[in-house]
């Protein structure tokens, strides 16, 4: 199976609750390795631009305002399978309807307020990582 890079949000509202430890580990416990990392606070224009595939969606306004609302922690993660990996580790959108052992299920509170974010394929986790990290930021 291929060696995958994808990219990680650890989101305000787990942040504020001070769960950072709590998801790092569950996310190095798959065996997923962080190639970079960093606690950042979103500027509006940051927010709008990283969800602006979503710019149509009614609740495009909430999010942005969410995700400007406190420190997030952004990562590149490698592994393994990482995008598929990352994505069943965070469980469904909706906390309420994540499998058990998710991060969502674990911590998640409603589908805006969901712990994290990770990208959706190859071509997304490239753009992504690209949009917080230069080359030289990532490790090995
Ligand atoms: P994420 O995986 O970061 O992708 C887009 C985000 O928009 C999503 O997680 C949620 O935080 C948010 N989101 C998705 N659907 C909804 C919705 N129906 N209502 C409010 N927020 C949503």
């Amino acid at each position: 199976m291929a060696i995958e890079k994808t990219f990680s949000i650890i989101k305000p509202d787990a942040v504020e609750r001070g769960l950072i430890a709590e998801i790092l580990k569950m996310i190095t416990d798959t065996g997923l390795k962080v190639k970079a990392m960093k606690l950042i606070h979103m500027d509006r224009p940051q927010a709008e631009g990283f969800y602006a595939v979503h710019k149509e969606r009614p609740f495009f306004n909430e999010l942005v305002e969410y995700m400007i609302s406190g420190p997030v922690v952004v990562s590149c993660l490698e592994g393994e399978n990482a995008i598929e990996k990352y994505r069943t580790l965070m469980g469904s959108t909706n906390p309420a309807d994540a499998a058990e052992g998710t991060i969502r299920a674990a911590y998640g509170i409603d589908i805006q307020n969901n712990s994290c974010h990770g990208s959706d394929g190859p071509d997304t986790a490239k753009i992504e990582v690209a949009y917080f990290f230069n080359d030289d930021e990532l490790v090995g």
